[in-house]
Order: C-alpha cells, then structure tokens, then sequence
C-alpha cells in the first residue's frame, strides 16, 4: 500500500492516462514493485506470418498468425516469392491484431523481437524491415532472433526448465540435436545432413497424391502420413533406418525419401496405376516411413543422452529432453522417444502443437528471455541484416561421433 502511495505520488503531475499507464506496467508484487517486460513478437522466417505480445511471466496477452499453408499445398511446396508476397500483404493486420488483442499499448512495449535468421531469404526480409521501421518510429530496443534458438526456449515458457537440456528439433526445415547452456549458448550435437524429417514426409506424401485422399486433403504431409499409417501395417514393407552404421547424432532422410519412391513406383506397376493415383497399399507405406523415421530420430537422440550423460553435460538425476517443431506433433515418433527417455531416465518435453509450430508467442518469448538476461539487445540497428543460413551454437558433433558411443538395441513396440 505504502509503495502504491508513493509511485502515485511521484506520477501526480502527468496525465491520468499515463499514471494509469504505468501502473499497468508495473507489478506489485509481494510489496515490492518490478518492471514488467513486454515484448513484441513478429516471425516471417518460412510461411507464417506471426506476431505476439507476451509478458516476461510468460502471460501471452495476444496473439495472431496467417499461416500460408493451403496456398503452398497447391502449389507442392514454398514458392518464395509467393511466401513473400503473402508476407507483406498480412504483416501490417498480423502485428495490429496480436497488439490489439494484447490491449498493450504499443509505447508500453519494452522491446521488439524479430526472427532475422535462419530462414528464406525473401521472407525474413519483410520481417526485418517491417520490424526496424517499427523500432524506429516507436523509438523502442530491438532483438534480433535465431528461430531455431526461439524454439528450443520455447519450453520455458511453459514449465520451469532449467539450464542445461537437451532439445530436438524436427520440422519441415530443420532437424537438430543441441544441448542448450543457457539464453544463448548453445551445443550443436547433430544435425541433418541432407532434408529435414518434415521435408521428407512431405514429399512422400506429395508422391502418394494424398491431397487427393478424402480423409487427408487438409492436412500437411506429415500429418496425413501419421493419420494413414494409422490403418497400415508398418512391417508390409522393410524400410531400414538410415545411417545404421555411424556412431554419431547427424540425421539422413533423402535416402529414406529414395527408397519410399521405388517403393511406390513398383507398387504403381504392380497395382496397374498411373502416378497420381492412390495405392492400395498406400497406408503400409505410410506405417513403414513413418516407423523408419522414427527409429532414426530415436536412436540419434539416444546416442545424444548418452554422450551428454558420458561428459556429465546433462544432470545425472535430472536430466530433460525437449521435442519440438512441426514434427513433434506427431504421436507415433513421441513414443519411440519415451521409450527412449524411459530407459535413460530422462523426462520428455513437448510444447502443445500449436507451440510446436512456427509462432510469434516463441519469438516473442525469446526476446523476454534475451531482456532478463541482457543479451542481444539493440538500441541502434544500424547494419543488421538477414541471414538465410545460420548454423546454431558451437558445433561439437565431430567430437559425438569420435567419442562413437555404442547404442543398446531398444525394443521400439509402439
Ligand atoms: O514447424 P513447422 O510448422 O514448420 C517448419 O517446417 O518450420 O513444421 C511443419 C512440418 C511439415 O513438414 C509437416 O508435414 C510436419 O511439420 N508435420 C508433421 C505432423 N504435423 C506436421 N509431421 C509428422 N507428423 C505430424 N503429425
Ligand atoms: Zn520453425
């Protein structure tokens, strides 16, 4: 009561509005008062368009998202001047609904938060100079954000997650194992070496023409393969998992990709039907890639925990796995990683889906955390560029695959 008297007493003169401002920012908390971070989050860096506004206890106050999904389904794939155009012509009504929603007042923010790398380039751009005009004009700090660190901190937002741990990312642009040290000091222990998991479904489920499949027509390819998998039988066809034999965390999938495709090419032929058509044995195919997957995805990640556990990077008793991305969605690879959590004692964290996917409230997020930690943020943006590629962290999967650490053979009975 005391504080509230006397913070009303140094703000008597200004208007009531911005009184009323103030202390909207500020948050009496155990009689102590504190600033309330507010950021402003935007991400372009793929085909969502997305912003947010979020407090730093993790309060998301509003958000919105156009997401460009149908329009690249029909085209089988990101065109990206299209994702471009599409970008510039949502950013404006994006932005304003995530801050109208949010009732913050845009000199309220503390600061704005921008994905600028890694990611396309034409879309990035839209982000970033949409962003530096709005810092400019609203004279406010601006926070550059690597997407791939905003998912893998995402997880903070939800549950109290403590510095170190390990994360997997999995979507249709990335696939990554990184042990995460802090806001922004990140282990790159593997990656992919070719396409990204979600990029492989994708194209799987573009060559089985599942668009045309009545019970799949609105669902990304990833999604459509989980859903038909469901009614297919996974051991109809022996698809091995790649890179069986190197004793590192790095990730392959065209070479699954290649397979799948003489695969359904000699089914065509057998089946008697033209490319385009759906197979008869379309659901088995689907089982078996997406069984593929996720035993690659699981035995990488379990070679990763055990290289941490070995160098005593993870806690011992209390080590944690976050899963993310648009992949992370799918259920049927979130149980071969509990197997895979339950046998090396770990606890598995996944974000909601909708978190899982491309987001403002992650970008956002990121920016709260980069504040509290006073990393990275800017009061002049002069020279700050996109990066369309953007390794994340200190790269340490040569020393993984030196240490070749041997993998115990799990029963994956999902
Ligand atoms: O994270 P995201 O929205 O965008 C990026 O790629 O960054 O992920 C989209 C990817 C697509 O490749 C989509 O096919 C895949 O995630 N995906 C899934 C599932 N839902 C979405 N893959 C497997 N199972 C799912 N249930
Ligand atoms: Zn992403």
């Amino acid at each position: 009561m005391l504080i509230l008297s006397k913070t009303a007493g140094v703000f008597s003169k200004p208007a009531r509005r911005k009184t009323y401002e103030f202390l909207r920012i500020f948050n009496f908390h155990s009689g102590k008062p504190f600033l309330h971070k507010l950021v402003l989050g935007i991400e372009t860096s793929c085909d969502d368009t997305a912003a947010a506004v979020v407090d730093e206890t993790g309060n998301v106050l509003g958000e919105a998202i156009h997401s460009q999904t149908e329009v690249h389904l029909k085209t089988g794939g990101i065109v990206p001047s299209v994702a471009q155009q599409l970008h510039r012509e949502n950013i404006q009504r994006i932005v304003q609904e995530a801050l109208s929603s949010s009732k913050v007042c845009p000199s309220e923010l503390s600061a704005v938060a921008t994905t600028i790398k890694p990611g396309l380039a034409l879309s990035l751009g839209v982000g970033l100079s949409f962003s530096l005009h709005l810092v400019d004009q609203l004279k406010k700090p601006f926070i550059p954000i690597h997407h791939m660190e905003a998912h893998a901190l995402t997880i903070r937002l939800l549950n109290k997650v403590d510095f170190p741990f390990l994360v997997l990312l999995i979507s249709g642009g990335h696939c990554l194992l990184a042990l995460v040290r802090g806001v922004s000091d990140f282990l790159l222990l593997g990656k992919s070496l070719d396409i990204a998991p979600g990029d492989m479904l994708d194209k799987v489920a573009r060559r089985l023409s599942l668009i045309k499949h009545p019970e799949c027509s609105t669902m990304s390819g990833g999604k459509a393969i989980e859903h038909l998998a469901k009614q297919g039988n996974k051991l109809h066809f022996d698809i091995k998992p790649p890179m069986q034999r190197a004793k590192n965390c790095d990730f392959s999938f065209s070479g699954l990709q290649h397979v799948v495709d003489r695969i359904i090419t000699q089914k065509e032929k057998e089946e008697g039907i033209q490319k385009g058509e759906i197979l008869a044995s379309a659901a088995h195919i689907a089982a078996a890639v997406q069984h593929a997957t996720a035993c690659h995805i699981a035995k990488r990640t379990h070679r990763a925990i055990l290289f941490c556990k070995q160098r005593r990077l993870l806690s011992p008793s209390n080590a944690v796995l976050v899963v993310s991305g648009g992949v992370a969605s799918n259920l049927y690879i979130r149980k071969a990683l509990e197997i895979v959590t339950n046998a090396t004692e770990c606890t598995l964290l996944c974000p909601p889906p909708r978190l899982c996917t491309d987001n403002g409230i992650m970008i956002a997020w990121n920016g709260i955390e980069r504040l509290r930690a006073g990393v990275g943020v800017l009061h002049n943006t002069e020279g700050i560029r996109y990066e369309p590629k953007c390794p994340l962290g200190v790269d340490v999967s040569e020393e993984v695959g030196e240490a070749a650490i041997k993998v115990p053979r799990l029963k994956m009975d999902i």
